[in-house]
């Protein structure tokens, strides 16, 4: 066998060795046939799983080691999606902590070759690179430049800071107007009196008036999936795309029979990855609506990994996804909060609404 001389070796471009600011990842993806549901509509699963490919992309390359989600701290679906339209995808990051990386994702979609793109979806990830030992690892710092970078920006500062509040212990639950500050006044009181409403009954741990009202008991869906070779990713863990479809399978079965309709997802209002799912386990998905609005109905779901022969059980994912009714004529009933635990679902859904609508306070105000 022939060895090359070196002097014949084309000439690579010096290493990387900073981050590029404002890097970001683009995929298009064609709507097809078998990622849409019965309806001809995009299926809210695969738009999850399409997030996490690229924002996981996004925060590798910025952070140059293995980046694991954290969470997905908020996302809006703002329009629907047909089948047989081409998507666009783009993350990018917006905010770094210590050892978090922000990536905020996007999607557009163009209807037609002389329309302007349209966003249909607008998230909020958070990713940690992991060290060889599985362990969060420091991360390269970012700093926004242009005006949509600092809009970004502050919008990771904003989630972050719910995060610790949420984290440390109730400082945000106790100042819930610190978040509740949106233009329009009677719906500004109504939320912060509902918030403090919630926060009363908590401390006085009363039971709540449930005439009229829907138990969340009737909305209660319980699933479990076996975590086989196959279904791992190059981390040897669950992967995530398979893990988000299942949730959002589960969510969507418990909003609909609280709601007596199909129902369809319109948000993740927070859902955090608190460990990886190893093989050979079963996943417990459990759902329960939480709060509702007059359009829309926010359901807790939680993913326990069950390990048979261990007996051990781990915590995996914890999080709010917000569906509404298929149909426009759908009447939502109100939820009852008959113990102290669905009334602090309850009043950390109203923060969580809040935040959101805070975030799009931030990027109107650009
Ligand atoms: C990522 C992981 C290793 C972090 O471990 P940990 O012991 O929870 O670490 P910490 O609590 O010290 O948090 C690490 C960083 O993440 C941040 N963080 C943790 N949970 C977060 C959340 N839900 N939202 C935003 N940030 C979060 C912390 O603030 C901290 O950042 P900082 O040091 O800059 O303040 C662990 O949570 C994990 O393995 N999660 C599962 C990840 C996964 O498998 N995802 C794919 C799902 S299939």
């Amino acid at each position: 066998m022939s060895r090359r001389n070196t002097d014949e070796l084309p000439i690579l471009p010096a290493p990387v060795t900073e981050p590029q600011p404002g890097g970001e990842v683009h995929v298009d993806e064609w709507v097809a046939p078998d990622v849409c549901d019965e309806h001809g509509l995009l299926r809210a699963g695969k738009v999850l799983e399409w997030m996490d490919v690229v924002g996981a992309l996004a925060a590798t390359r910025w952070g140059r080691q293995p980046a694991v989600t954290v969470a997905v701290d908020g996302c809006e679906l703002l329009e629907l999606v047909r089948v047989g339209e081409r998507v666009t995808m783009r993350a990018r990051v917006a905010h770094t902590s210590g050892r978090t990386i922000g990536v905020a994702v996007s999607m557009t979609v163009q209807r037609s070759r002389l329309d302007a793109p349209r966003r249909v979806l607008a998230g909020y990830m958070t990713f940690v690179v992991v060290d060889g030992a599985g362990k969060p690892a420091p991360v390269p710092a970012f700093s926004p430049q242009t005006p949509e970078e600092l809009a970004l920006h502050r919008e990771g500062a904003l989630r972050r800071e719910f995060h610790r509040e949420l984290t440390i212990g109730q400082a945000v639950l106790a100042r819930p107007e610190l978040l509740i500050d949106t233009p329009d006044g009677p719906r500004r009181e109504a939320m912060i009196l509902d918030v403090l409403r919630e926060m009363g009954m908590k401390l006085a741990g009363k039971r709540w008036r449930t005439t009229g009202l829907r138990s969340p008991q009737q909305s209660y869906v319980h699933k479990i999936e076996p975590v086989r070779g196959g279904k791992l990713d190059f981390h040897g863990t669950l992967y995530r795309g398979t893990l988000m479809r299942w949730i959002e399978g589960c969510g969507a079965m418990s909003a609909s029979a609280f709601v007596d309709a199909p129902a369809r997802l319109r948000g993740v209002h927070g859902l955090s990855f608190l460990a990886p799912v190893v093989s050979n386990v079963f996943v417990h998905l459990s759902a329960k609506v939480a709060h509702s609005s007059p359009d829309a109905v926010t359901v807790h779901v939680q993913a326990q990994a069950e390990d048979p022969l261990s007996r051990s059980i781990t915590r995996s994912v914890r999080g709010f996804l917000t569906y509404e009714p298929v149909a426009g004529d759908v009447v939502i009933p109100g939820v009852a909060r008959a113990d102290a635990e669905e009334a602090e679902l309850y009043c950390e859904v109203s923060l969580r609404l809040a935040l959101r609508d805070k975030v799009a306070m931030v990027h109107d105000a650009r």
